[in-house]
């Protein structure tokens, strides 16, 4: 091994075939003779189908098939709890009955030979229905809350329930306290590539080109749902254009578009419009909490209670982390966490980039913000005052943590020093200012995954992993690890990744590629030089030949007697000498004894500047930054990449992202990116990511951390905190509205 391509900040290895559209995403995988199909949904939140006429529907120009309950196939949808199926409910059985569950549900399809054609007969079928009325909001009375099973499990890393000494004696007690309760929006995914699947049987096998963060997950629901044999289902996605998080899952449109192939016995590509892209793939749960902090004079913390609902579908249990940090971000003898989920007539929610710590850090962090104000002590100086020494919910270690040099590092970047304490104090001409800050945490996930390495005779060695890229770098991240693993320059190793014929990896998701596929590859690269050794260690042409294996060594890419100053010979002679490629295939997963006695995850200190209009009440982030101890950084190029862009995920959550039900039958209203907005160029102005040099020997081999979720985690509630220190408002609904700092 040599050190000389993790750490650097390598531009990405595919980022030319990106910016000249050289790769294909997956609508791009147009296969000869294909077909289109449209999908029709349900235009009432809850009811029947009591009808549908496709008659005229089937002679309209060019359509192939026009599919729904009566005539779609009966699937099988066998059991399949893949890593992101919420372990209770039932995924939704597309087309099998006449039940709607939810605004948008698919109740039919349609397919033609070219789009126009299968979308306009997709807008002519009539369906009809016996409607109800839907319960999507959480304050409907109607809507109960209950305990999410699957955090009632010993052991889960999501507790429903969870306390340690007496937290309502102890703010009963506390000289000072807040209280308060937050409702923070649902949120819908908008990557720039929509949803998108081109299917194909050839006889009972199936290629699915499908936007996917879990090919082999896709593969064996798939494989599931048609009750057949996973081998028979192969799912390719090399390239990803963003989803965070919406693509974990394999929903509908990817087996409605499986079903068309098979009816129309051709190809069929489906691709979701933006507006279908609200309906059925997914959401940040909308979510309630409240968050109760009692506290000394000095301010001590003595008491915390956070209890949180998030919304979820009422035929599955989604859940996230809402309330987990709360036990563990701060020292308190008393803590009590609740979670509960409130089942609504929407369909079922599922991870968006930081699911649940974004929600959940953002109630825990404005309430510490509150609490920094009532006491008169500085908001970084109070959580100084309660840094833990361990994890006080698992009464364990941390592997590292980094909070507090997080602080430092910000504050001294940020020019913390200059903010004036009082709110509303602060001025830039008319506009008010305010400086903010908040906490972040995400665990550091380390999941099982494996890798292939080939050496191949002209030098060029072959990486494969069934993982996905949806946009960090992770070919280029990934490419940095084999190269120092193997000693070799990053030009010689060519990866592949996003197939399910390929060795098994996690979702990519939850922060945790770099960390397990990362391993994996590093494990494989260990193997393969291990098996290039011993066949040069046998040939009697090596000049090792004979040498005992521990007598050897691997320097820059070449194998020599340990202690000899000659060439060494290259892997691309040992192969050449053999006559066939060297190919290792490597696991790796998190060390049992490290998981039980450390608790591990990334930290870090976002603090944003806002101005608010007095008058007009608009509020932009003029400037943030997030400092964070994530371990090793593989690549600093890319990480502040991936951070600013958590932190622009967060100016969205914070200010802008709202998805809007209308209350008669659950339709999102402003399912188009002209009304629900997203953060645009203007919207963002100067971010910065900076890391604390962190060494962490327990998390992983690699000792990194992973920065996908984190960097979204705090930069709601800076953006709140900052807008109170401007305003003297304390908003608690998100996102941000005008009238929220307008009002009296
Ligand atoms: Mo992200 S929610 O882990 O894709």
């Amino acid at each position: 091994m040599s050190a000389n391509a993790i750490g650097r900040p390598l531009v990405r290895v595919d980022g030319r075939a990106k910016v000249t559209g050289a790769v294909r995403y997956a609508a791009e995988f147009n296969q000869k003779g294909q077909a289109y199909a449209v999908i029709v949904g349900a235009t009432v939140g809850i009811g029947r189908i009591t009808e549908i006429d496709s008659t005229a529907v089937s002679r309209m120009p060019g359509v192939i098939a026009v599919i729904d309950h009566l005539n779609a196939p009966r699937l099988a949808y066998r059991e399949h709890r893949g890593a992101i199926d919420p372990s209770v409910g039932e995924r939704l059985h597309v087309l099998q009955d006449d039940q709607v569950r939810f605004y948008g549900q698919p109740v039919a399809l349609v397919v033609a030979d070219t789009l126009d054609q299968a979308e306009r007969a997709a807008a002519a079928l009539r369906v009809t229905y016996a409607a109800g009325r839907p319960v999507v909001d959480p304050s409907d009375p109607k809507a109960q809350a209950v305990i999410p099973q699957a955090a009632t499990r010993p052991g889960s890393r999501i507790q429903a329930d969870k306390s340690r000494g007496d937290a309502d004696g102890a703010l009963a007690r506390a000289a000072v306290k807040v209280d308060a309760t937050c409702d923070l929006a649902r949120e819908n995914h908008n990557p720039m590539e929509p949803h998108a699947t081109v299917a194909a049987w050839n006889g009972d096998r199936l290629t699915l080109w499908s936007k996917s963060q879990f090919v082999v997950n896709e593969q064996a629901e798939i494989a599931a749902i048609f009750g057949i044999a996973a081998e028979n289902v192969q799912v390719i996605c090399p390239f990803i254009g963003g989803a965070f998080g919406t693509s974990l899952r394999t929903w509908p449109h990817v087996t409605l578009a499986a079903i068309a192939a098979r009816q129309a016995a051709r190809p069929v590509k489906l691709v979701l419009t933006r507006k279908q892209m609200f309906f059925t793939t997914g959401h940040r749960p909308r979510s309630v909490q409240r968050v109760a902090l009692g506290a000394t004079a000095d301010g001590k913390l003595t008491g915390l209670i956070h209890e949180g609902t998030g919304e979820t579908s009422r035929y599955e249990q989604f859940i996230e982390a809402l309330t987990s940090v709360s036990s563990f971000m701060y020292s308190c003898p008393n803590v009590r966490t609740r979670y509960r989920l409130l089942p609504l007539d929407t369909g079922t929610p599922i991870y968006m980039r930081a699911p649940g710590e974004a929600s959940g850090v953002f109630a825990l962090e404005c309430a510490m913000d509150e609490l920094s104000y009532a006491l008169g002590i500085d908001p970084i100086e109070l959580r100084r005052r309660n840094e833990p020494q361990i994890d006080e919910g698992e009464n364990k270690p941390f592997s590292s943590r980094s909070l507090m040099k997080c602080y430092d590092l910000g504050a001294e970047r940020f020019g913390w020093s200059r903010r004036d304490p009082r709110p509303r104090s602060m001025r830039d001409r008319r506009l008010l200012t305010g400086m903010g800050v908040a906490s972040a945490s995400y665990p550091a996930i380390h999941s099982p995954s494996s890798a292939r390495v080939r050496l191949l005779a002209n030098g060029i060695v072959e990486v494969e992993v069934a993982a996905s890229d949806m946009g960090p770098g992770t070919y280029t991240s990934m490419t940095q690890v084999a190269a120092d693993m193997l000693g070799l320059p990053v030009e010689q190793i060519h990866l592949a990744l996003g197939r399910s014929d390929f060795p098994p990896a996690p979702p990519h998701g939850g922060s945790q590629t770099m960390a397990s596929v990362g391993s994996a590859i590093r494990a494989a690269c260990i193997a393969a030089q291990e098996q290039a050794a011993r066949r040069a260690l046998a040939d009697r042409r090596s000049a090792v030949f004979g040498a005992p294996l521990d007598g050897v060594q691997w320097n820059e890419g070449r194998l020599r007697r340990r202690g000899d100053a000659s060439p060494g010979e290259r892997y691309r002679d040992i192969v050449a000498s053999a006559g066939q490629p060297i190919e290792a295939r490597a696991s790796s997963q998190r060390d049992a004894e490290v998981a039980r006695r450390y608790s591990m995850h990334a930290f870090g200190a976002v603090f944003a500047e806002v101005e608010v209009d007095p008058d007009l009440g608009t509020i932009r982030v003029r400037r943030a930054i997030g400092a964070y101890g994530a371990g090793r950084i593989v690549n600093p190029r890319l990480a502040t990449s991936q951070c600013t862009g958590g932190m622009v995920g967060g100016i969205g959550m914070a200010l802008m992202e709202r998805t809007v039900l209308d209350p008669r039958d659950g339709r999102p209203v402003n399912a188009h990116l002209a009304d629900y907005l997203v953060p645009v160029n203007l919207d963002v102005a100067r971010l910065e990511a900076h890391f604390v040099d962190e060494q962490d020997p327990h998390v992983n081999p690699l000792g990194v951390k992973g920065l996908g979720e984190i960097a979204l985690v705090g930069m709601a509630p800076a953006i709140a905190n900052a807008v109170f220190h401007a305003t003297g408002k304390r908003v608690r609904r998100l996102p941000i509205r005008i009238e929220d700092v307008l009002s009296p």
